[in-house]
């Protein structure tokens, strides 16, 4: 296998755990590049259903190592339960290693995000998972962040908190209303995690991922979201704090981009999306409902009901290009298995002097005046959750299929035909 990067290509949950879990197979290095636990991982191996949100979904396999990289954000108390629960299952976890360059979400994170969340009116609601994820990266890009590195140098750790805290107590008091926090309450969340962590914090990388390179191993990247909620080129401000896009595999995990050969984006046959903000093929009638039923579309991370809709290769080709795609992955095909007709969005079209958009509009603002221009393609009526082989797949699914590549402008190199790893047809 190339060195690869998977990321989602839509508003996440596309099933990109699942692609990973299956690539991870021969690599050998597997890097969580972004994002925090407001991510969701869900990998279903014969039959046993593991959730991940921060540790890379490579983890099922033995003697891999599994990094959770610099551009990550760290919620302790997450994370640590993750570890107890794979360790109860009995899942070897010598290979997992933490970035000592990762942002750590404090408490008052969790605070700040809660209350924004829940105070948020109208247009003002962004529908996030609550995890603390905008305030870390907030406070990691205004240098006012705490990192994995911090909580191993407490005498550090204490200046640090001494320039810190008294803003931040202002602003959770003053700005909030929220409680404050004092210097040791912080001192003791940190050396709690600090110890629980300890034994995979990586601080030999430079030399890991030296000879990495020298030994040409086999690099995977796992992104998290997907490039429509990216912060800089997803639907903002619907979106989330970090880089889902390819390049944030290189500012996230310690990699240059030429380590990279393939850039493979997971999309759903449909589309999904949690939380707020413009979705042009959202379907609110019963054909969303069944989508969601059948896909059983809840979210991973929060339970929430996922918003449902028809493909959209305006969006595809969006991320094809942002993110450089070499192919890209399509699950939850079986979804569709008993569906006499299935839709496909072309282009927008602005309600108010008919403009056609063949490209997406950035500008959130103008998507209450759009609609999508649909195609209509009829569905296959049969099964195709046993199928393995591209060849054996119903005539009007691989039309489907050819027509989505021919809109994307690249090859789908994996079908997904069902949550479990078999469930996949490569070509
Ligand atoms: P991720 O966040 O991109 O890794 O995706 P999630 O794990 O949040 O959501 C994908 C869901 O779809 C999970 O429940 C998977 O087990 C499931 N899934 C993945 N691929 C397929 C597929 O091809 N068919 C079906 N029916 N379910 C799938
Ligand atoms: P995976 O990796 C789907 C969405 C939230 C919200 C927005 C901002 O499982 O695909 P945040 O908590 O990040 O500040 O929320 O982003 N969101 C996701 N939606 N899948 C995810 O992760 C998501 N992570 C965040 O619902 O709309
Ligand atoms: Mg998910």
């Amino acid at each position: 296998m190339e060195n690869t990067i998977v990321i989602g290509a839509q508003w996440g949950d596309e099933g990109k755990a699942k692609i990973t879990d299956l690539l991870a197979r021969e690599a050998d290095i597997i890097v969580r590049y972004q994002g925090g636990c407001n991510a969701g991982h869900t990998v279903v191996n014969d039959g046993k259903t593991f959730k991940f949100h921060l540790i890379p979904s490579g983890i099922l396999y033995k003697n891999k190592l599994c990094f959770i990289g610099a551009g990550t954000v760290i919620y302790p108390s997450v994370l640590c339960q993750e570890i107890e629960d794979l360790k109860k299952d009995n899942i070897d976890l010598s290979g997992l290693k933490i970035s000592p360059l990762a942002s750590i979400t404090m408490p008052y994170h969790i605070d700040i995000d809660g209350y924004s969340e829940d105070t948020a009116k109208g247009s003002a609601k962004i529908g996030t998972t609550k995890k603390g994820i905008g305030p870390t990266y907030t406070d990691k890009v205004s240098r006012h962040g705490i990192k994995v590195q911090d909580l191993y140098d407490i005498d550090g750790l204490s200046k640090k908190l001494d320039n810190i805290l008294p803003l931040k107590n202002k602003e959770l008091a003053h700005v909030y209303g929220l409680k404050t926090y004092t210097k040791q309450e912080i001192l003791d969340y940190c050396k709690k995690y600090a110890d629980a962590l300890a034994p995979y914090i990586c601080n030999d990388w430079q030399e890991i991922f030296h000879n990495a390179i020298k030994n040409k191993s086999t690099i995977l990247f796992e992104g998290a979201q997907g490039v429509m909620l990216d912060v800089d080129w997803g639907t903002y401000p619907y979106v989330t704090s970090s880089n889902p896009v390819a390049g944030g595999a290189f500012t996230g995990s310690g990699f240059g981009p030429n380590v990279v050969n393939e850039v493979i984006g997971v999309s759903k046959a449909y589309i999904t999306r949690v939380g707020e903000g413009p979705f042009a093929t959202e379907l609110t009638d019963e054909v969303g409902e069944k989508i969601r039923n059948i896909g059983h579309e809840f979210g991973t991370t929060t339970g929430r009901p996922r918003r449902t809709g028809w493909f959209d290769a305006v969006v595809a080709k969006y991320g094809v290009l942002v993110s450089g795609l070499t192919s890209m992955a399509v699950t939850k095909l079986d979804v569709f298995d008993t569906f006499d007709e299935i839709k496909v969005c072309v282009a927008y079209k602005d309600k108010r002097d008919g403009k056609i958009f063949e490209y997406y509009p950035t500008n959130v603002n103008i998507h209450e005046f759009l609609e999508p221009v649909y195609e209509t393609h009829a569905g296959w009526k049969t099964d195709i959750t046993g199928i393995r082989k591209y060849e054996d797949l119903p005539e009007n699914a691989k039309k489907y299929l050819n027509r989505l590549e021919q809109l994307m402008g690249v090859k789908i190199s994996i079908i997904s035909v069902g949550p479990d790893r078999h469930q996949t047809i490569f070509r």
